[in-house]
Formats: C-alpha cells, sequence, structure tokens
C-alpha cells in the first residue's frame, strides 16, 4: 500500500480497519444503538453481494420500507437520522458480530448475511480499491493479496468477520446466505428469503424480481440513474458504479497464481476448521 498522504483514509477501532467515513465517535456510542423488533439487518464482509441482496429485499416487500445506509457509516449524527425514521428500517452493516450493537441480538431482530467465496471477494476488493478514492491505493494484486490474508484491510480480516457470524449459524433469527447459490438458483434463494421475512410473494412476482435483479438490469439502472446513484449500501463508497463490475463466480481464476492459490488453501483449511459450516 503506498503511504503518501493516504494514512489518514484508514483508522483502526477494536484491532479493526475502518475508513474515515466511519467516525470514532459513531463507531463508540453504537453499543448504545436503540433497535427495533422489525428492524432487518442486511450483513456482508464488503464485496460479497451485498447490493445484490438488498435489491432484492427492497422488491420483495409490498410496504414501505427504507434501505438505509450502513449502520457505521457517518458521523454521531447518524444514530439520531436513523432513530427518526418512521418506516420500516433495513439496516445494512460490514460489522462483525461482536461490534454489532447488543440491541439488535437481545431484540433478536432478524438479520441476513451473505457471503462469498473469500478468493472472488478478494479480487473483487482488488479492484474496489483501486476505483475507490475513499481507500488507500494498491501497487498491485500481489501486494494486495498479502494485505488481505493479513486482514489488513478495511473491515479487517475475512476469516475473523465469517468467523464471529458463522457461530451464530444455529440462531432462528440469522439466516446465512451464499452469493454462489444466488448465481446458481436465485429462485429458490429469493423464496427462501421470502419465508425468513415471512413475506407472502407467489411464483410471478418471485420471477419478476429475480428478472429486475439480474447483474445486468441492475448495472443498467445504476448507469441510467433509475436508482439513486448516491445511496450506496456499503459504509465505503456513496458511488454506486463502483458497485457492479463483473458479476462472476470463479474470477479469482484470472489473478491467484498457483503458488498464491495453495497458500490461500493452507490458510483457509486452518482457519475454518473451527467452523461447521
Ligand atoms: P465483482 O467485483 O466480482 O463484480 P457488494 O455489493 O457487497 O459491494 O458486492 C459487490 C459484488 O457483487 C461485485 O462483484 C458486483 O459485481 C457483484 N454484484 C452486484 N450485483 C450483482 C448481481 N445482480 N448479480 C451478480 N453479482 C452482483
Amino acid at each position: 500500500m503506498s503511504n503518501s498522504g493516504e494514512a489518514e483514509l484508514l483508522h483502526t477501532f477494536k484491532g479493526i480497519p475502518f475508513t474515515t467515513r466511519s467516525s470514532p465517535e459513531l463507531l463508540k456510542s453504537l453499543d448504545t444503538f436503540k433497535a427495533r423488533e422489525d428492524d432487518v439487518l442486511l450483513v456482508s464482509y464488503p464485496k460479497s453481494g451485498t447490493h445484490w441482496l438488498a435489491g432484492i429485499i427492497t422488491k420483495l416487500y409490498m410496504t414501505q420500507v427504507t434501505v438505509t445506509s450502513p449502520i457505521e457509516f457517518g458521523d454521531i449524527s447518524r444514530l439520531e437520522e436513523l432513530n427518526k425514521l418512521s418506516s420500516k428500517r433495513i439496516i445494512p452493516t460490514h460489522l462483525d458480530y461482536n461490534m454489532l450493537p447488543p440491541n439488535f441480538k437481545n431484540k433478536k431482530c432478524k438479520m441476513i448475511y451473505i457471503s462469498r467465496n473469500p478468493k472472488d471477494t478478494a479480487v473483487s476488493m482488488f479492484h474496489y480499491y483501486r476505483d475507490n478514492p475513499n481507500l488507500p491505493t494498491v501497487d498491485s494484486w500481489t501486494a494486495f493479496f498479502d494485505l488481505f490474508l493479513k486482514g489488513n484491510v478495511v473491515c479487517g480480516s475475512w476469516f475473523d468477520h465469517f468467523l464471529s457470524w458463522a457461530e451464530h449459524e444455529d440462531e432462528k433469527n440469522i439466516l446465512f446466505l451464499f452469493y454462489e447459490d444466488m448465481k446458481k438458483d436465485l429462485p429458490k434463494v429469493v423464496k427462501k428469503i421470502a419465508l425468513f421475512l415471512s413475506l407472502n410473494v407467489n411464483d410471478n412476482d418471485i420471477q419478476d424480481i429475480c428478472k429486475k435483479s439480474s447483474f445486468s438490469e441492475m448495472k443498467n439502472d445504476t448507469e441510467k440513474e433509475n436508482s439513486d446513484p448516491n445511496h450506496t449500501v456499503c459504509a465505503l463508497t456513496s458511488n454506486r458504479k463502483l458497485i457492479f463490475r463483473k458479476g462472476a463466480v470463479g474470477d479469482w481464476k484470472n489473478y491467484f497464481t498457483p503458488k498464491q492459490n495453495i497458500r490461500f488453501q493452507e490458510i483457509f483449511t486452518e482457519k475454518m476448521k473451527v467452523s461447521k459450516m
């Protein structure tokens, strides 16, 4: 990572790197956040398909819902803004389980965690680092690969993030989804989400939602600005155009060297052995 004048883009809170778009004061006061029983949390490590899932969820609700910007985004005034919202709140977050405001856990709010093959996540994040002025520049894929494996990237280690949530996989108020399952059979996953959120949606609606949520439709909508280009569910940018890059499974094969793949695999196997998932 080049460091000329870029150190101020990131700061560390409880050992995790955040951009300065998440103020330390806000992060400190998250513990006092008042959740509502009907809040729905949309949780992810960055670049896992958060916007895709957010698009689907908003289409599933026939009633007025607001997808807020991420809870950890902004300064201390955020909490007040969220408090004032009168409609049902869908709240995105990249926080790990330990940093989540405790009130969401106590009130057993519904939470959906979307995860993606970390190799594809790493490649997607590499591009995000390159294109996003809110993130430090990276010199090369090789340099980024090392940062990612060490967890020296925004939101910290993919492994720690995933494991902090996976420990709670048996809790009924948390639904785990995988990007790859959505690519394989989107209607099946959309039905699962509808069931989890107790929403009555018929097969025609499901087909329609899937059509409107395809990568090309969502990318087009953003380019034609059919959706607010300044509203993202990612705390790292407010530019939606940076989100829709390739939308593919297995892009990592175009970047990982055989040696990097072996190293990644070894670390993956070691770290993930504590998880049943
Ligand atoms: P790529 O960079 O691999 O293309 P997030 O929303 O968490 O930031 O994740 C962004 C990733 O999800 C990007 O991956 C983006 O292209 C992909 N994505 C967004 N919408 C998608 C869709 N409708 N279908 C498939 N992938 C999508």
